[in-house]
């Protein structure tokens, strides 16, 4: 059926929408944000010993490699673009205990890796987290005491392991803990011992998900959890405005820059951190986002390429500043290809 012009409605027919769509290079020309290599930080699991890598079932493509593998990766992950990686540690068994002694043991596997790649990439940033989970025989990212996680002696343990990671070469400290007080306290620590250069990310407004279930495979300590949560530290999925004082008190104490995790479900609070403070804001893609589309795709359910871009590209346009994602590899080759 030929129809003639249409009625106009509104701004309709003048203001047609679709004009600005119709070619590849204008919809380059019009888009408003754009994903580069820049913008990532990859995680790295780095396990003991020889063997170069072992898979992880729950994080297809994702493997835990030996400090000599993490340095090739590191190098490989430079010349692709992206300018720093965090390193997570699976800590042998025989060596988690109930204050987590590991953790600042300057010869531990974490300080062992950030020395081993900093000595070949010197210009590699190296953001190292800071919580007892990997080291703590009770599976938490604190000490417990009478069943509960204590609050500021685990303090006095994150400021030990802080230390050691930043005499180790650390760049960026990032407490995932949420203990209260922590980032003021471990700032005042890292100064003392002239370490003023050394950057604090908070992870300011995590929350206890059930997306860091690969995770805690991969690092090994879902086992040791037992099957208890973390909700008296990690922040109730259900809240906003209790993000925004997570994020004031964690600038207040000296914070460099803060994150938001997991990164998918929480865009709204990604968004609303970005345009309140105007600091630094970082989305953490975590484990469980990163399956989920994993999984999906070898299910057959969509593109694994196309669905990765769209989903980092959704943590840009809510206001991240960078992402910490599974996918910087990928999503950096993918994008030198294009
Ligand atoms: C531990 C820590 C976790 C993650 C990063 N640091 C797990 C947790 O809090 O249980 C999760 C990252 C991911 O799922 O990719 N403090």
């Amino acid at each position: 059926m030929t129809r003639g012009p249409a009625t106009p409605t509104g701004s309709y027919p003048r203001t047609r929408m679709r004009r600005n769509r119709r070619h590849d290079w204008l919809r380059r020309m019009v888009r408003e944000n754009n994903l580069t290599p820049d913008d990532f930080i990859w995680p790295i699991f780095v396990q003991e010993g020889d063997q170069a890598e072992t898979p992880i079932t729950t994080l297809p493509g994702v493997s835990r490699m030996s400090v000599a593998r993490a340095v090739e990766a590191a190098g490989e992950a430079k010349a692709l673009g992206v300018p720093s990686i965090a390193i997570f540690g699976v800590i042998d068994s025989a060596l988690k205990t109930p204050l987590a002694e590991e953790a600042w043991n300057p010869e531990n596997l974490i300080c062992r890796t950030v020395a081993a790649i900093k000595q070949v990439h010197g210009d590699m940033g190296i953001v190292c987290d800071v919580a007892l989970d990997p080291f703590n025989s009770d599976g938490h990212d604190g000490i417990v005491r009478d069943g509960q996680v204590a609050n500021d002696e685990t303090i006095e343990a994150l400021v030990r392991q802080s230390i050691v990671q930043a005499q180790a070469g650390c760049d960026i400290i990032a407490p995932s803990d949420m203990m209260d007080g922590r980032i003021g306290i471990i700032r005042d620590a890292l100064d003392d011992e002239g370490f003023e250069h050394v950057a604090i990310m908070s992870y300011a407004a995590k929350y206890a998900s059930v997306f860091y279930g690969p995770f805690r495979d991969a690092v090994d300590s879902a086992g040791f959890l037992k099957g208890a949560g973390k909700d008296t530290y990690q922040m109730d999925p259900a809240n906003t405005d209790e993000a925004l004082r997570e994020v004031a008190l964690d600038i207040d104490e000296g914070a460099d820059m803060v994150m938001v995790k997991p990164a998918l479900p929480y865009l709204d609070i990604i968004g609303r951190i970005k345009q309140r403070f105007g600091v630094p804001t970082f989305a953490y893609n975590v484990s469980g986002e990163y399956a989920m589309i994993s999984f999906a795709a070898q299910a057959g359910a969509f593109d694994r390429d196309q669905a990765m871009m769209e989903v980092l590209t959704s943590f840009k346009r809510a206001g991240a500043d960078g992402i910490l994602t599974y996918f910087a590899p990928d999503a950096a080759r993918l994008m030198a290809d294009m």
